[in-house]
């Protein structure tokens, strides 16, 4: 049995629907969930639906029994609750005797100087220190981080940040979360690393001509210092924490953090990752 924790966000809920795809029978299947309210369409698909939450540890064991594989997707928010979190999991994880546990890293999750990059290499380290079997999938960048904002900065006509002409390798939700299905329904993964980054890097200017060239409006890049653009995405409505992180990470990226292709990810789907210019032209309609 394949349990998959925040299976009611977007990369879990992809995560089933892949399993699904290749062939996983629906009762092969348990979305482990904080709120079993929100899961009525993965029950419906005949998907067993657990309490899962993260902060309520007590939930976790009984969600986790029986798992042969456990798909762990980090958790959202601030680092010191994170990993107080991951490491619950893990607990639970190894009480329940889970015979592998997938964990959404990040890439070059050893190296990579990014903020948000030191919760999943102490998650990396807090399941090695458990014993427990585990593949590590250590993500990219979600292309999607930059293009929810497209059809707004494309009526505008530019697109700010601070990300300068730092190469950004990412690759979309989807594919990820295709390429964690394709690893739960492999045999022997324990002990395996992939480093899922898109197999072209591009950068915020070349993002603005792409919407340019798909629009025929001008769209240009704007790169802006680190603390007035945390001012425009607070303005937005942001919370500070996430505000911090895009910022960080934005300057990390024009650093080049981003910029390492893997080539894991074609590997797995067995086709090319989904270039940024398909993302674009989803999200603007073109
Ligand atoms: N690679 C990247 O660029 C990137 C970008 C953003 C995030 N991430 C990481 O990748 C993860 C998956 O991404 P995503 O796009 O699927 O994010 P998402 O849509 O926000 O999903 C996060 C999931 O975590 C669950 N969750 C949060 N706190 C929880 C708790 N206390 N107990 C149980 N479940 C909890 C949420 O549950 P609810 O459905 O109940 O809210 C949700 O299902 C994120 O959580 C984050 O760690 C990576």
């Amino acid at each position: 049995m394949i349990v998959v924790t925040g299976a009611t966000g977007q990369y879990g809920s992809e995560v089933i629907e892949h399993l699904l795809r290749r062939g996983v029978p629906a009762t092969q299947i348990v979305a482990a969930v904080r709120a079993p309210a929100k899961a009525t369409a993965l029950a419906a698909m005949g998907v067993e639906v657990r309490h899962a939450d993260y902060d309520r540890p007590e939930t976790l064991p009984l969600a986790f029994a029986g798992a042969d594989k456990l798909m762990l997707v980090s958790s959202t928010g601030s680092d010191p609750v994170r990993i107080a979190q991951h490491r619950a999991i893990i607990d639970a994880a190894a009480k329940a005797e889970a015979g592998l546990v997938a964990y959404t890293s990040v890439t070059r999750a050893t190296t990579n100087p990014m903020t948000s990059a030191r919760v999943h290499r102490d998650t990396e380290q807090a399941l090695t220190d458990a014993g427990l079997p585990t593949v590590l999938l250590r993500n990219g960048w979600y292309t999607e981080n930059h293009t929810a904002i497209l059809p707004d900065a494309v009526a505008r006509g530019t697109i700010v940040g601070s990300a300068g002409q730092g190469q950004i390798a990412s690759a979309t939700r989807s594919d990820l979360a295709e390429a964690a299905a394709v690893v739960l329904t492999l045999d022997d993964q324990a002990g395996k690393i992939y480093d899922l980054t898109g197999d072209t890097a591009w950068t915020m200017p070349e993002l603005a001509a792409a919407c340019a060239a798909q629009t025929g409006k001008p769209v240009t890049y704007t790169d802006l210092p680190a603390e007035r653009y945390w001012q425009i995405l607070i303005h937005a409505g942001l919370p500070s924490h996430t505000a911090d992180l895009i910022v960080d990470a934005d300057l990390y990226i024009s650093q080049g953090a981003l910029a390492h292709i893997a080539g894991d990810l074609s590997l797995l789907l067995e086709r090319p990752a989904t270039p940024l210019t398909t993302v674009v032209a989803r999200m603007l309609g073109t």
